[in-house]
């Protein structure tokens, strides 16, 4: 988490953005249905009608509101009375009336609290068929007994009576208050869509410029990694953490972003809207235990599917993998049904665990359904008796019935996420490792700096374990090659004889003893540098997706010149001339569309093409027939004779090391004989094996 945080940190604006948007839109969404709630009960309940001092009044309603109370002076204060047949604006609207009216002025006091009780009490009348003139006080009294909550609908209701009484258009009050609630929805709807759609592009946008960084920053680490750091991971496990893993942490990324800011504001707010009606707010506290156990439940049984379930899927993964690159190997030794047997056998347990997994969510899904739609009915029903008692309008329902699945949801995706976070903290952990992985070749703090010139390569008694090896591969390894000279190794396989090479440009550190170049430790020297003086062919040659042209410049500026001269002496020449595009003929990822023997020389060309204190050639000769290879190494000779390059050669063949100024006889991962060929002959016994076994009596004389 913490690892994650670092790269939210630079986004720490945008996420105060993000917050704000959200809440914006969380205030706008939980707006809605209190305006749904307002069109109800005051748009269609009572005709629009929301004033609580009655705008006009024929002043026979007006003698009869004066009946029943004191403060007549006080009310008539507030309006003016406009006689039959005159004219007045009421409600923005121009009126004759056929009546005496009494209009309320513009700047009247507000005399609610002194006019209400009249408007009950004629209200009660009416409603009961009492006559006012004559009717008893006392007896309104205890008809209005317990109903105060309703005052106001009362006044809103017997509102609409006075003023179809003065002869207004109610229908046009209501139709205009409908109107103008709807417009007001509208435009909150338009902001909380706009508010959300920027939160969604915010988060989506930084969600990925997160994972972006997060993919080059592993990429980069792996890069650096040297060959010891590289055996603790699976190179398919480097992958799914550079690919997979990455995107499940952009994933969580984005979730966070998105659903844990909007979900706790969300239920938080609506249950604070929710709480404005205590007699029906305990049914969402039972919906919600209902749920967050089922979440429980299935969180024990599924969420520890899910972890083997990503197990499983590497696996199908890695053996698809091993199965599509050995596919000829597996043609050829018909062991097709083996293979399958292996991957049937993972694909069911797969397809068994997945199978419980989906079943899980199948039975979960109807049941949260059933769950929401019983909350529905059960808070129609509850709250039909409390609309009964009048406590609760219809509107209400309405609005408590959406605030209530507000919170709800926002319970579940709580919930959900709650079971999620842990999941996708798994990814990220994933990753967090590779980046904690501390290399182990590293570049002294303070280098020496090589010098321009050629020197000589030194190993002072080497000796090497691998990483996580018990036993040394290589044993006081001593020798010397001097510029312009031309060092062979040869021993039988396992010896140790690419092990030796793989320490010059240390792709691994020696365990004893050191290697000098030109005097200087290459511990201590800048590994770009060394690497700068080093032209490597390694022993399996690696072709790279692209044409030749880019294998053998390999990003490098080689001029025409050193391009063509490359070709020519690792005989590439006519590599190219068989083909009709040349230079720019395509080479397949791995280079699988030319032969072992093509790869071997492009990559030897690709070693050339740069000018280099040192050349190695791991076995590099090994695919070419016995004409090319002579070819390659007397062009390869006059070469170094015009650089005065070192050159190691690493061969199986006798004949190719024959004329090297130095040979060197590896067996066991010790030197067990060093010098030229015919001194070798007259005093190596693994030497004169080898020869013996390869060249014919004449040969070796
Ligand atoms: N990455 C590694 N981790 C552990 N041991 C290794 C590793 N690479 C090679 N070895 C071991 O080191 C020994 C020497 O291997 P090396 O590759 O140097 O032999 P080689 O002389 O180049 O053989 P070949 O002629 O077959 O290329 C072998 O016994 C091998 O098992
Ligand atoms: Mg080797």
């Amino acid at each position: 988490m913490k690892y994650l945080f670092k790269y939210i940190k630079p986004y720490i604006l945008v996420v105060l953005m993000i917050f704000v948007f959200t809440f914006v839109q969380v205030q706008t969404e939980l707006a809605l249905p209190d305006y749904m709630a307002d069109i109800v009960t005051d748009g269609i309940q009572y005709a629009g009608i929301v004033e609580t001092v009655p705008k006009a009044i024929t002043s026979k309603d007006m003698n009869e509101l004066l009946l029943f109370t004191k403060d007549d002076e006080q009310i008539l204060k507030q309006y003016s009375l406009i006689e039959k047949g005159n004219k007045a604006v009421v409600d923005n609207k121009e009126i004759e009336f056929i009546d005496d009216v009494y209009v309320l002025k513009e700047d009247y006091e507000d005399i609610s609290s002194i006019i209400e009780m009249p408007i009950v009490s004629t209200y009660i009348c009416h409603q009961q068929n009492l006559d006012v003139n004559t009717v008893d006080i006392s007896t309104i009294q205890t008809n209005l007994k317990g109903l105060e909550e309703n005052y106001s609908s009362m006044v809103k209701l017997y509102t609409g009576q006075l003023y179809r009484n003065v002869g207004l258009n109610c229908e046009t009050i209501q139709t205009n208050y409908i109107l103008i609630s709807g417009l007001k929805m509208l435009g909150i709807a338009a902001i909380s869509v706009v508010a959300q759609l920027v939160t969604t592009y915010l988060a989506t946008k930084t969600a990925a410029k997160i994972a972006t960084k997060m993919r080059k920053d592993v990429f980069e680490k792996v890069e650096s990694f040297s060959s010891s750091e590289f055996s603790k991971f699976s190179t398919s496990s480097l992958i799914t953490r550079t690919s997979n893993d990455v995107t499940k942490a952009q994933q969580l990324i984005q979730m966070m972003l998105r659903m844990m800011m909007i979900a706790p504001m969300m239920g938080l707010t609506a249950v604070a809207k929710v709480s404005q009606y205590p007699g029906v707010s305990w049914l969402l506290v039972v919906a919600i235990c209902i749920i967050v156990a089922g979440m429980i439940v299935l969180a024990i049984f599924a969420v520890p599917k899910f972890e083997i379930i990503q197990r499983l899927v590497d696996k199908i993964n890695s053996i698809t993998r091993e199965y599509l690159d050995g596919m000829l190997v597996i043609r050829a030794f018909n062991s097709q049904p083996q293979e399958e047997e292996k991957f049937d056998e993972t694909n069911r347990e797969f397809r068994k665990i997945d199978r419980f997994v989906s079943n899980m969510v199948n039975i979960a899904m109807p049941i949260m359904t059933l769950v929401l739609n019983g909350l529905t009915v059960a808070i129609t029903w509850f709250s039909a008796k409390q609309i009964d008692l009048d406590v609760m309008s219809i509107g209400d329902m309405m609005a408590f019935s959406q605030y209530a699945m507000h919170v709800v949801m926002s319970f579940m995706i709580v919930t959900v996420m709650f079971f999620m976070i842990p999941r996708s903290l798994v990814s990220v952990r994933r990753i967090e490792e590779v980046m904690n992985t501390k290399n182990t070749i590293l570049d002294d703090d303070n280098p020496e700096t090589l010098p321009k010139e050629n020197g000589v390569l030194s190993f002072n008694n080497v000796t090497f374990k691998y990483p996580g090896a018990s036993e040394s591969v290589l044993d006081n390894i001593s020798f010397k090659a001097n510029p312009g000279e031309t060092v062979a190794f040869i021993g039988s396989t396992g010896s140790g004889k690419s092990t030796i090479i793989k320490l010059i440009p240390r792709l691994f550190d020696v365990s004893g003893g050191s290697i000098t170049y030109c005097g200087h430790d290459i511990r201590k020297v800048k590994q770009a540098d060394l690497h700068d003086k080093i032209g490597y062919a390694t022993q399996k040659a690696i072709l790279f997706s692209g044409d030749i042209k880019s294998n053998i410049e390999f990003g490098r500026e080689i001029s025409d010149a050193d391009l063509n001269e490359a070709i020519d002496i690792s005989q590439s020449r006519n590599i190219l001339e068989e083909n009709a595009e040349g230079i720019h003929t395509p080479i397949t990822q791995g280079g699988s569309n030319v032969s072992g023997g093509q790869k071997q020389r492009i990559s030897i060309a690709r070693t050339l093409a740069d000018k280099k204190n040192i050349y190695i050639f791991d076995d590099s000769f090994s695919a070419l027939d016995y004409a090319t290879d002579k070819k390659l190494r007397s062009e390869l000779n006059e070469l170094i004779k015009k650089t005065k390059s070192t050159v190691l050669i690493v061969a199986q063949r006798i004949s190719t090391i024959k004329n090297s100024d130095k040979i060197i006889v590896l067996d066991e991962g010790k030197i067990v004989g060093q010098g030229t060929h015919e001194e070798l002959l007259k005093n190596c016994d693994v030497y004169q094996q080898i020869a013996y076994s390869q060249l014919s009596k004449e040969e070796l004389a």
